[in-house]
């Protein structure tokens, strides 16, 4: 049995064949209308969602299902000083599968540890969202009609825009594929995505910071959104949020086949008359979300049938002689989890918290 806490745990065969199925949703949705009868998610949500939520909710009803759940810390234990790996236990026991939003990185991690249930991290702070992933590459798919052989440019907050680093982390393993990085220089994308991925991997990225200059090359374009509940310091996020706007202008000068992507929810990084773009595929990004989430509940409720054993953790290069310092860190709350470490790169002597990735 296993659940979903980064892209990378997906192969590129398994993200395939999740396409497939979610294309096979929307070609017959009858024939999936009760595939998870008698089963229920628990949707566990720590931090605000519309989209993730909704469509995780909407995608369990529509394979048959049943959904319980919070949308709020301060409805739950949590409030009280419940720990993650409680909750995790105690939801074991009234539903089939969680889906876990939660601000601090690493918490579902966590959870997955202590659940005797699949657990999809459906975000974790600013580390890592891979269900959006999911939803990214079906949008690309559908768009364009490949994975591969694309220029993508990546627009906004990288640095804590938790589903760029996991949409960098998939489609790295897509032949063919360029990065673009625009951003300004205090919001560049983090090292555990340059350093375990782009680097290690020879993937060709360049990192510059007009959008107006890079625009024409692009076969994809992805905005986000500057993450203001992530800053420590709120001047910082004023003086950086309009950093950029797309708008009709700038788009005169992308490819007609390009594609704009966008997570949502929007602010004002990309202007609504762009709406009205054939390329702006957002809110049809924001539909596909629904099918993938319904590809990935009917795989994993599949694979824990087939074996219900919790996956141990593996423990064989661990290290437990570091301390995380990272304050978002789900190890910097929950005192009583053991700090754990993994060594990424040997020759640089580069060690990783298995919870968030940040450098020990
Ligand atoms: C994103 C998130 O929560 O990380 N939204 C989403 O899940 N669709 C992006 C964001 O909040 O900016």
């Amino acid at each position: 049995m296993r659940g979903l806490n980064s892209i990378l745990e997906l192969s590129v065969e398994e993200l395939d064949q999740l396409i497939a199925t979610a294309k096979d949703i929307i070609a017959h949705p009858e024939n999936y209308w009760d595939k998870c009868a008698h089963k229920k998610l628990a949707t566990l949500f720590f931090e605000p969602s519309t989209r993730t939520r909704l469509s995780f909710e909407a995608a369990m009803l529509e394979l048959g299902g049943s959904v319980l759940g919070f949308s709020e810390a301060s409805s739950s234990s949590a409030s009280k000083g419940e720990s993650v790996t409680d909750t995790a236990k105690i939801v074991s026991c009234y539903a089939d599968i969680i889906a876990m939003r939660h601000p601090k990185e690493g918490a579902p991690y966590v959870a997955a540890q202590a659940a005797s249930i699949p657990v999809i991290n459906a975000g974790d702070g600013g580390h890592n969202h891979p269900t959006q992933t999911l939803a990214d590459l079906l949008t690309i798919s559908r768009e364009l009609g490949r994975l591969h052989d694309l220029t993508i440019g990546l627009c906004g907050d990288l640095k804590y825009g938790r589903t760029v680093h996991s949409l960098i982390e998939a489609m790295s393993r897509y032949p063919g594929v360029k990065f673009v990085l625009i951003s300004p220089k205090e919001l560049k994308i983090p090292g555990f995505v340059r350093y375990n991925v782009l680097e290690p991997h020879h993937i060709p990225y360049k990192e510059v910071a007009s959008l107006e200059d890079a625009i024409g090359e692009l076969d994809v374009l992805y905005m986000t959104r500057i993450q203001r509940e992530r800053f420590d310091d709120p001047w910082e996020y004023e003086r950086l949020k309009d950093t950029y706007v797309l708008n009709t202008e700038k788009m005169k000068l992308a490819k007609d086949a390009m594609c704009v992507l966008h997570p949502l929810p929007r602010v004002n990084e990309i202007s609504v008359k762009v709406d009205a773009d054939p390329r702006a595929a957002y809110f049809r990004q924001a539909l596909n979300g629904k099918y993938m989430r319904m590809a990935l509940i009917l795989k994993l409720l599949e694979e824990a049938k087939a074996d219900p054993k919790p996956v141990a953790l593996d423990s064989s290069e661990l290290e437990y002689d570091r301390i995380c310092r990272n304050p978002k860190c789900i190890s910097q709350v929950e005192q009583e989890l053991p700090q754990l470490f993994r060594c990424t790169d040997k020759e640089a002597d580069i060690h990783r918290c298995v919870y968030c990735d940040q450098r020990g």
